[in-house]
């Protein structure tokens, strides 16, 4: 599928357990108003500015976060629930968040930004599919533009909310890896409990592209 962010919302087609899983949980929290950012958004949120773009933005929270500072924002997921939301919060408070339906295992950005955000996205892809995906985020910054991405990586036991869908643990050292030649602000790995006694382990990079020289002298 390609798709532009020309704002003509696509029917997602089948993105998986992962959104199912979501667009309940999305559900009950726009009904009951909870629109807490996670602490992977409260560290996203100081980094953004200008044209930003949050791919997986669930419910959307760091894009209003981000468009109530002056930013820009377009945000893209395949939860029915969580889009629908969006479109109708940025209407009622007159805020530039633009949001579409998309399957984002195959989607084809057509513009650059200062800002790109994937939190808790890729790892709901196969491997080849999520690391073919970073690349793509990744051309679409500018240059000196920032990237933030968090996944799940290799020690999480707690693995429910893949279903029976193929999904991708990434492993301790490849996020950061995948950064190699941008200006890493910061590489953190946190652990969360998960029901069972299980464990949810994250990697979230938080990167700058560089600026060709040309660009520096200027
Ligand atoms: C862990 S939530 C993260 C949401 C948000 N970034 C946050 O930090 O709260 C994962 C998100 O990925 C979305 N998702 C999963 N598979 C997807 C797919 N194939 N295409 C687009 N979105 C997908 C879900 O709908 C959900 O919003």
């Amino acid at each position: 599928m390609t798709s532009g962010i020309n704002f003509v919302a696509k029917q997602a087609r089948a993105a998986g357990d992962g959104v199912k899983f979501f667009d309940t949980q999305f559900q009950r929290q726009a009904r009951d108003r909870d629109f807490r950012l996670n602490p992977f958004e409260l560290a996203a949120l100081p980094h953004l500015h200008g044209r930003v773009l949050d791919y997986g933005c669930g419910l959307g929270n760091l894009a209003f976060a981000a468009a109530q500072r002056g930013c820009s924002v377009i945000a893209l997921d395949a939860s029915p629930a969580a889009i629908a939301h969006i479109r109708q919060r940025a209407a009622a408070e007159a805020l530039p968040v633009q949001a579409a339906l998309a399957d984002l295992r195959d989607y084809q950005l057509e513009e650059d930004f200062d800002a790109v955000v994937s939190i808790g996205l890729l790892m709901f892809f196969d491997c080849p599919t999520a690391f073919k995906a970073l690349e793509h985020l990744q051309a679409h910054v500018r240059e000196g533009g920032i990237a933030v991405v968090n996944v799940l990586i290799a020690g999480t036991t707690y693995l429910d909310m893949f279903g029976a869908d193929s999904y991708c643990l990434f492993s301790r050292t490849e996020l950061e890896s995948r950064f190699s030649g941008w200006n890493i602000l910061s590489s953190e790995f946190s652990d969360f409990e998960a029901p069972g006694g299980r464990n949810k382990a994250f990697a979230t990079v938080i990167a700058q592209k560089p600026r060709t020289p040309d660009e520096v002298r200027a």
